[in-house]
């Protein structure tokens, strides 16, 4: 598909997958956990990429039980087990007394990620299968992969005693006695949490980082302001690829610290700043030909209004996100992100790209124009279609 010369973004291809991608707010990165679920398929739940359906009365069955087989692959990328099994398989009573678990136990956990095809056993030696090190190993390293299982596993409270919880009008956290995660709240108290997430989206988001700097036309942008710009992954790929321009994060300051030790090592130092911020209750700097929100998910009224105030006269706004499309057929992943947010909140609707749309002309934005971003490879692999990609002029 060919893009109007007049939106200023160039797309190379709309994927037409009609396979969908997730839930609005952060969390999308889990998404790509989905390379490891379609290792797991043919056993767990898929039957395919992306389809959810449960053909037999054996599917229906192992189902049920799916969710202590995702524990017990969150606690091996937890407890960083395939990569301490690539340097030096290992018996499962060498493994037991290293991790510190009952040697039976030990031995029925191995024998469950065999089952899932992510380890091999040659007689008494366990080593990680091809897929984990494929789909695994060689995907992410394991920081990521232990901060994105324990993410998963932070939010397993949400469906236990489901059955109980589920009549609940508020959230079942709530009925629990518990709280919902917050992932921003939980960077703000927690330094080192924060550090983890953002060296782990800084490395998600390295192929969407590229894929922008490919794609979006930054003729005429000299100083990029990058809201909820995390660890600066895409200024930094926008700065590689345009010499002269500069670019401001702004984010809260325990992910600023972070991105700043981040952008020290790299050629782009001296052109990129981090600026820490509430940006939805303070003043955020102005100036700025282009104002990028990739992958924020705040998108009100009140928030554009102030961007546009923070734009030079012919600045952009542009916002990336993996908003969905009415009608569009979502992925099993969606539909349990979704589900997941509704038991947080149970008026959770999603938000569609003709909403952020019309908050923009509301806004008084011009010229709003909506593009596809060709999907990076990784996310093909979860069924991921490329974030949607609005521009707006102020
Ligand atoms: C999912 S991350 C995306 C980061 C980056 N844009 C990227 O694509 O890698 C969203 C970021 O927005 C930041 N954020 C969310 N709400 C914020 C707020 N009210 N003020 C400042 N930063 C915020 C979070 O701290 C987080 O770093």
């Amino acid at each position: 598909m060919d893009i109007p010369p007049s939106s200023g973004v160039l797309m190379r291809s709309a994927n037409e997958s009609r396979m969908a991608l997730r839930k609005g707010a952060y969390c999308r990165h889990l998404a790509l956990m989905g390379k490891v679920r379609i290792a797991i398929s043919h056993i767990l739940f898929y039957e395919g990429e992306s389809q959810m359906e449960l053909k037999t009365t054996a599917d229906i069955n192992r189902f049920l039980r799916s969710y202590l087989a995702s524990a017990a692959l969150g606690t091996a990328l937890e407890h960083r087990l395939f990569w301490r099994l690539a340097d030096d398989p290992a018996s499962a009573t060498r493994v037991a007394e290293e991790l510190n678990i009952p040697q039976q136990r030990c031995r029925c956990w191995l024998e469950l990620l065999v089952g899932l095809g992510l380890l091999e056993r040659r007689g008494e030696t366990y080593a990680p299968s091809s897929v984990a090190r494929d789909a695994i190993i060689g995907a992410y390293t394991p920081e990521t992969w232990s901060f994105l299982a324990r993410e998963a596993r932070e939010r397993y409270p949400s469906g236990t005693d489901l059955i109980t919880h589920i009549s609940h009008p508020e959230s079942v956290w709530v009925a629990q006695g518990l709280k919902a995660p917050d992932y921003v709240n939980q960077m703000i108290e927690n330094p080192e949490r924060a550090g983890q997430f953002t060296r782990m989206l800084y490395e998600l988001h390295g192929p969407l980082a590229e894929k922008l700097a490919e794609n979006l036309d930054l003729g005429n942008v000299s100083r990029l302001l990058d809201l909820g710009g995390g660890s600066g992954v895409v200024s930094l790929a926008l700065l590689r690829s345009h010499p002269n321009l500069t670019a401001v994060v702004v984010d809260i300051e325990n992910v600023c610290k972070v991105g700043r030790e981040i952008a020290a090592g790299t050629s782009e130092a001296t052109r990129i700043t981090y600026e820490a911020a509430d940006f939805t209750r303070n003043e955020i700097p102005a100036g700025f030909d282009l104002i990028l929100e990739c992958d924020v998910g705040i998108y009100t009224v009140d928030l554009f209004r102030k961007l546009r105030t923070a734009l030079n006269p012919k600045g952009r706004l542009i916002i990336v996100d993996w908003l969905e499309r009415p009608g569009q057929e979502l992925t099993l992943q969606r539909l349990v992100d979704r589900f997941m947010s509704s038991l947080g909140a149970p008026g959770f609707t999603t938000l569609t790209v003709a909403e952020v749309r019309d908050r923009l002309v509301q806004s008084d934005y011009r010229q709003v124009t909506e593009l596809t971003l060709e999907t990076p490879a990784i996310h093909e692999a979860s069924g991921i279609v490329g974030p949607v990609i609005l521009q707006a002029h102020r």
